[in-house]
């Protein structure tokens, strides 16, 4: 069996690329082996995340690496196949590496910070999406982070999102909680934290990709 792969992928920074992938790969690490592979380079904010975690002696079932060209990443994918999962964190633009996460992934997932400026950007994957899927079928969900549901600028966005861009979203949203930035700078996932909303909703996120990859 080779690992799950869960790509995360999209042209805006700061929308919240790094904060999925290492709660994700934490919350992924509790079930087997998992390896959370920085294609951000050199800003690397999953591979310092890693490190402090490590340094604390939390690394547990999880292993961090990082890939800098497409080439690069393909090789590794492949060295750690004997992993439960693997989950790379992308680079903010549209790149080689976007597209080779596109196609080593089982699922990718584009987070959308609740931001007009993110739904633009989300429009420029589109084109490169239509590429990948001439190779492979591709499975994508966007998901939400730093959501906020019961404003009206998150219910018209919800809108925009499914008229405009025509892409899915994921069941879970990830809430803005400070216990998202506090965690990444320890080197903990949120779940990890004393925030017990945050912690089911990460637990949901795990579970809802896990079947989306079945
Ligand atoms: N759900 C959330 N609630 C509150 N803060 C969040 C949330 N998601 C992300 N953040 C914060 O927003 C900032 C940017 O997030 P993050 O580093 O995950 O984005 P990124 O897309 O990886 O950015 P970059 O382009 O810098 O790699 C961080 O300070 C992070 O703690
Ligand atoms: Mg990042």
């Amino acid at each position: 069996m080779s690992a799950k792969t869960i790509g995360i992928i999209q042209v805006k920074g700061g929308a919240g690329r790094s904060t999925v992938a290492t709660n994700l790969a934490g919350e992924l690490s509790k079930q087997g082996k998992t390896v959370l592979i920085d294609c951000d380079m050199p800003q690397g904010t999953s591979a310092s995340w890693f490190a402090v975690r490590e340094q604390a002696g939390k690394a547990g079932n999880l292993i961090a690496d990082t890939a800098t060209d497409h080439r690069e990443l393909v090789a590794k994918v492949e060295k750690y196949k004997d992993a439960a999962f693997i989950v790379l964190d992308g680079p903010p633009r549209i790149a080689e590496l976007t597209k080779a996460i596109l196609i080593l992934a089982d699922l990718c997932l584009v987070p959308i910070g609740a931001s007009k400026a993110e739904i633009w950007a989300t429009s420029d994957i589109l084109d490169m999406l239509a590429e990948a899927k001439k190779v492979k079928p591709i499975h994508v969900r966007m998901l939400w982070t730093r959501y906020r549901p019961q404003t009206k600028l998150a219910q018209n966005l919800t809108a925009l999102v499914k008229d405009e861009l025509g892409l899915t979203a994921l069941g879970t949203s990830l809430g803005m909680r400070v216990g998202y930035m506090e965690a990444l700078g320890e080197g903990l996932t949120v779940a990890e934290m004393a925030d017990a909303s945050a912690k089911i909703e990460v637990s949901f996120l795990a579970s809802e990709i896990q079947k989306l990859m079945r």
